[in-house]
């Protein structure tokens, strides 16, 4: 009896033990798959019946900064247009690290938001609007909403049509209290600054159009002779993502945080901030080398020239565009200047016609 007792005990220990290592490994494996930051937060307490009208949307908050300033900047737009107060709920940890990075450069626009701490109330019905990224959808049937809170399903709202005439007031909402170019070029009547924006990382993998490095060498050329105004010194500002890729294309270039010497070529290491500001103080004009890239059009928009080259999207190839989701004009601004290469075998960039 004692001997099955014993034999009994041991087996059950090995039951327990075995167990545990199933928990645990069944823990680490679930652990890895669910995402802390996507947990929605509790629903935010509302008041209703109060004198305002808001306007609120889902949100692409995992995305970037570029991404965060599309949905922010339309949204207001749309709540002036509509004659709402714009409102951001936060709904996740994502939403709070969008909320604090827009905070800290664009503090102007949230600042024109009502916060919601918490997700959105179920009992808030949800309005159909903005189906895929990049087409602008007309808000005509938004206007005939009697909901105190109107909040839309849509997410990335990539088209200036919902911002139209705001680039001044966008522009004013940069937080320049702190100011960090390095020995990136001022742009002044001796001076002309050319600005290239590239893009690699990610893009590679989503079947998103990264930088070709055979394009932007080529359109870095195309600018040299097109934008040379007679100035004395023309200098190339270089942005992106991927600095073994910009160093590679350009091996003299002399970073941002290189001690002070005068060269032609310079790449940015600086912050997305710094790199908005010096943009809006400096840029003469901005090359966007991977249409796609939301950073790089706001690099564009913000420009002191207000001057933008683009690779032609239809001659990039690109996942989102062939899918049919991106309108160019809804995208790209009228004044903007989409680029290709001047023939199948021939490298040479030269403009590309525009479609109406
Ligand atoms: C808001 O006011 C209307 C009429 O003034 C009332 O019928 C309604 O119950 C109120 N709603 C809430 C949530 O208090
Ligand atoms: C602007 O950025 C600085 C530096 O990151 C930060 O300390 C400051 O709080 C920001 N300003 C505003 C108004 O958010
Ligand atoms: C730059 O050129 C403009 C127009 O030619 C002139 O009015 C201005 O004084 C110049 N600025 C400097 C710093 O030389
Ligand atoms: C500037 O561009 C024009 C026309 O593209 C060209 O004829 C001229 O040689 C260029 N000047 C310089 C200094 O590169
Ligand atoms: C390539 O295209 C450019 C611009 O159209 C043209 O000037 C050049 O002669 C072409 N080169 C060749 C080798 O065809």
């Amino acid at each position: 009896m004692q001997k099955i007792n014993n034999y009994c005990w041991t087996f059950i220990k090995f039951l327990i033990a075995w167990a545990t290592c199933v928990v645990i490994i069944f823990c680490c494996w679930t652990h890895k798959k669910t995402d802390l930051l996507a947990i929605p937060y509790p629903p935010a307490l509302i008041n209703f019946n109060t004198s305002s009208q808001y306007l609120s949307s889902n949100l692409a908050s995992p995305c970037q900064l570029g991404n965060h300033i599309f949905e922010l900047a339309s949204l207001y737009g749309l709540s002036k247009h509509l004659n709402r107060t714009p409102a951001f709920f936060i709904e996740s940890g994502y939403h709070k690290n969008m909320l604090d990075s827009i905070r800290s450069t664009m503090p102007g626009l949230i600042g024109k938001y009502a916060i919601f701490d918490g997700s959105v109330p179920t009992s808030l019905k949800e309005t159909k609007f903005q189906k895929v990224c990049c087409v602008y959808e007309n808000p005509w049937n938004l206007k005939r909403s009697q909901h105190e809170y109107l909040h839309l399903t849509g997410k990335f709202y990539q088209s200036w049509k919902y911002f139209p005439n705001m680039r001044e007031e966008l522009i004013s909402f940069l937080n320049t209290s702190v100011q960090n170019f390095g020995i990136l070029p001022i742009s002044n009547n001796n001076t002309h600054v050319s600005c290239v924006h590239s893009r690699r990382g990610d893009f590679v993998e989503m079947n998103f159009y990264a930088t070709d490095p055979k394009f932007m060498k080529n359109a870095v050329k195309f600018l040299k002779e097109k934008e040379n105004y007679s100035k004395k010194n023309q200098k190339i500002v270089l942005f992106g993502d991927d600095f073994k890729f910009m160093r590679n294309l350009f091996s003299e270039a002399k970073v941002s945080t290189d001690a002070h010497e005068s060269v032609e070529y310079y790449i940015s290491q600086n912050s997305a901030i710094d790199d908005f500001l010096y943009s809006a103080y400096n840029c003469d004009e901005v090359l966007i080398t991977a249409p796609r890239s939301t950073f790089g059009w706001w690099l564009g928009y913000f420009s002191k020239g207000d001057k933008v080259y683009y690779l032609d999207i239809k001659h990039a190839r690109d996942r989102v565009y062939d899918n049919g989701e991106i309108a160019e004009n809804d995208f790209f601004l009228p004044h903007w200047t989409p680029l290709k290469f001047a023939a199948a075998i021939n490298f040479t960039v030269v403009e590309s016609g525009k479609v109406d």
